[in-house]
């Protein structure tokens, strides 16, 4: 997509108006994903300077999350590549983080005269994701069981930021309040169905693809929504077994246990299934407005393999 690189480009020319060759050299090491957020938005909204330019800073917000998320998680691979935290350390991959950010925000300030709700609507989306990777690293303090929580945890941290790029794009393509709150549902149903699928594949999918490896979550203390759901299908000695397994290195014999548990309880069928629900949520939002590339994106991710 020619509208993909121009957006790789116009992320370049923000970074280079910044003069700093440490910027530069950083920020050469990003690598760019599936833009999931920008061809969101490009369908919601039509190609132009003013869409292009919004996908930019959500591309630029995106990467500084992820940066700070990569040291939060003690990260050293990022999509297959070595973290920005492991190849500059932990103060580079955070100030880099910074300087995206409030880069991001001041050219967010240029939507403000012809679209007075944008610079809001993000600027509240990037609060939201905060509190959400607070909130996950405050849930992987112990094991949880409690569905809700993750739910409320995942909806911050990663579905705020594709809901406001949805709901701003509809803002752009000159949709009413009533049909861009179409679009925010569609964007939140996304995110979250998104977060999901990323659990499962942390468990299904081959870690090559992945970038990091597999199984990794658990290990790490996070309790999502498969490990959730099989905890509740398991019995009594079950569910000691697998809070035992939490947080720990696993010997090979215990961590297939845990695999098999996972397939065979239905707890994997069953996250995928809530995956699904949303994304029937989301396509049901967006029922009337004849966007049928949407309804295929919803559909691709929540297929994905990796
Ligand atoms: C991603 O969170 C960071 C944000 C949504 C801000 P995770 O820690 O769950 O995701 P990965 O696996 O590092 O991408
Ligand atoms: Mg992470
Ligand atoms: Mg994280």
């Amino acid at each position: 997509m020619v509208a993909l690189t121009r957006i790789e480009a116009k992320v370049q020319e923000f970074l280079e108006e910044l003069q700093s060759p440490l910027v530069l050299e950083l920020s050469a090491n990003l690598q760019s994903g599936k833009m999931l957020r920008s061809k969101l938005a490009l369908n919601i909204a039509a190609e132009s300077e003013e869409s292009v330019c919004l996908c930019a800073i959500v591309e630029m917000i995106q990467s500084a999350s992820l940066l700070h998320d990569d040291v939060i998680d003690n990260a050293t691979t990022r999509r297959n590549k070595p973290s920005i935290n492991a190849l500059f350390g932990d103060k580079n991959a955070i100030m880099l983080g910074d300087v995206l950010y409030s880069k991001a925000f001041g050219e967010l300030t240029t939507f403000q005269k012809t679209y007075p709700l944008i610079p809001r609507i993000i600027a509240n989306a990037v609060t939201t994701l905060a509190i959400g990777e607070m909130e996950d690293v405050e849930l992987s303090k112990e094991f949880n069981d409690d569905e809700a929580k993750y739910l409320t945890m995942i909806e911050h941290k990663t579905a705020a930021l594709i809901e406001a790029t949805a709901y701003a794009a509809a803002f752009l393509a000159g949709k009413n309040e009533k049909d861009a709150e179409r679009f925010q549902i569609y964007g939140r149903s996304l995110g979250v169905a998104f977060q999901i699928i990323d659990d499962v594949l942390d468990i299904v999918a081959d870690s090559k693809d992945l970038g990091k490896p597999a199984l990794s979550d658990f290990k790490e203390g996070k309790t999502t929504l498969p490990y959730l759901y099989l905890y509740h299908l398991l019995d009594d000695a079950g569910k000691i077994r697998l809070r035992k397994a939490f947080k720990r290195d696993l010997e090979a014999k215990e961590q297939e246990w845990v695999l098999e548990q996972l397939h065979t309880s239905g707890a994997i069928t069953k996250s995928i299934g809530l995956a699904r629900h949303f994304g029937k949520v989301g396509v049901e939002a967006i029922a009337n407005q004849s966007c049928d590339k949407l309804i295929e994106i919803m559909h691709a991710m929540i297929d994905r393999d990796f």
